[in-house]
């Protein structure tokens, strides 16, 4: 009889989580396992919520942003009794394993149940924000980079026009990683990350300085969790998510009441938001989550539960699900020494 695996995509959806969920059909298909969709997270092993996939479902979708089964950021452990109906209903389907395609929270969640749970799981990382250790790369970053840098070229010539401050806000959660990359990528001439709290007196300075040398517009990138320096400037409440995560987003409009009282200098604000999450994935991002899903297979076959694939180098390698989110991967001071070259 044939094998049955589970598959779910949780946390914020990213652009190459439909490939890697045909590259898990094909390749399960070829093994003889048959799929089964786990709609909307774990909240569809909560609930259920199932569905079966076959190949015929997962013709086309290669290029498609989102998720075609769903996501939510439902939490089991955080639910009455979340965990028990989550095993039950594993049970009551006949699921032999898990591919659970996530972020920190996701894999979390995954990397628990395996350890606690003896669930046979196996990781799939995704994420904008490029913040899980374990792996080199997470697939969806390449294509919110080259989005925020399209956004920032645009921004360039808007700006020059009008000699104005651009603010760009960009996504990342607590890592800067899409901030530095897409504002090397840019040409920003002040990027802004978590990793290193800001003065804004500092950033005053250094646009005064560019305008002082003739430059008639200021870009700044600024990833939506950098901090300020204690009692340098004004910040906001935000809300909790069931991860106990706060709701990210708004410091670039504090940034521009800054920036243009103390700088005298007109100033707008570009908050990209969801629009760096959404529609087709690069072809880097088709590659590398089409090969993430081809391993994850692989990985069940051999009953190499409790693991998480990863990119490292030019391989695609298996790290334990729970080194993968013991800690968050913060940017890389080198690349943000090499960015600050350009700044001011
Ligand atoms: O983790 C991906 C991400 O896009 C973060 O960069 C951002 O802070 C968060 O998700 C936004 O979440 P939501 O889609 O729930 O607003």
């Amino acid at each position: 009889m044939a094998k049955s695996l589970g598959i779910l995509t949780g946390g914020g959806d990213c652009p190459g989580l439909n490939a890697v969920i045909r590259a898990v059909v094909r390749r399960a298909d070829a093994a003889g396992w048959d799929v089964v969709a786990v709609r909307e997270g774990w909240r569809g092993l909560v609930e259920p919520i199932f569905e079966d996939l076959g190949p015929s479902q997962v013709s086309g979708i290669l290029p498609r942003g989102g998720t075609i089964i769903g996501t939510s950021r439902t939490n089991p452990f955080k639910v009455e009794g979340g965990v028990e109906r989550v095993l039950q209903n594993f049970s009551d389907r006949g699921l032999d394993a898990l591919v659970a395609i996530g972020g920190e929270d996701t894999l979390g969640v995954a990397a628990r149940l395996f350890a606690e749970h003896g669930l046979p799981i196996v990781g799939v990382p995704k994420t904008i924000d490029n913040d899980l250790s374990g792996t080199d790369y997470t697939f969806g970053f390449d294509t919110a980079v080259f989005i925020a840098t399209e956004a920032i070229d645009r921004l360039h010539t808007t700006a020059e026009s009008h000699n104005r401050v651009m603010v760009v806000e960009v996504m990342g959660r607590h890592t800067g990683w899409i901030a530095v990359m897409s504002g090397i990528a840019g040409g920003a001439d002040v990027i802004l990350i978590p990793e290193e709290p800001f003065d804004v007196d500092d950033v005053c300075d250094r646009i005064r300085h560019r305008h002082l040398r003739g430059a008639r517009f200021s870009i700044v990138v600024v990833a939506e969790g950098a901090i300020p320096k204690e009692g340098t400037m004004a910040t906001q409440e935000a809300e909790v998510d069931q991860f106990g995560h706060v709701r990210l987003g708004g410091i670039g409009n504090l940034l521009q009441t800054e920036i243009e009282g103390r700088t005298g200098f007109e100033t707008r604000v570009t908050i990209l938001g969801h629009i760096q999450r959404g529609g087709t994935p690069t072809a880097y991002d088709r590659v590398l989550a089409t090969r993430f899903g081809v391993e994850a297979i692989d990985a069940v076959h051999q009953g190499d539960f409790g693991t998480m694939v990863a990119l490292r180098g030019p391989d695609i390698v298996r790290v334990p699900l729970a080194d993968a989110v013991r800690e968050l991967k913060t940017v890389d001071r080198r690349i943000y020494d090499a960015a600050s070259v350009f700044f001011g």
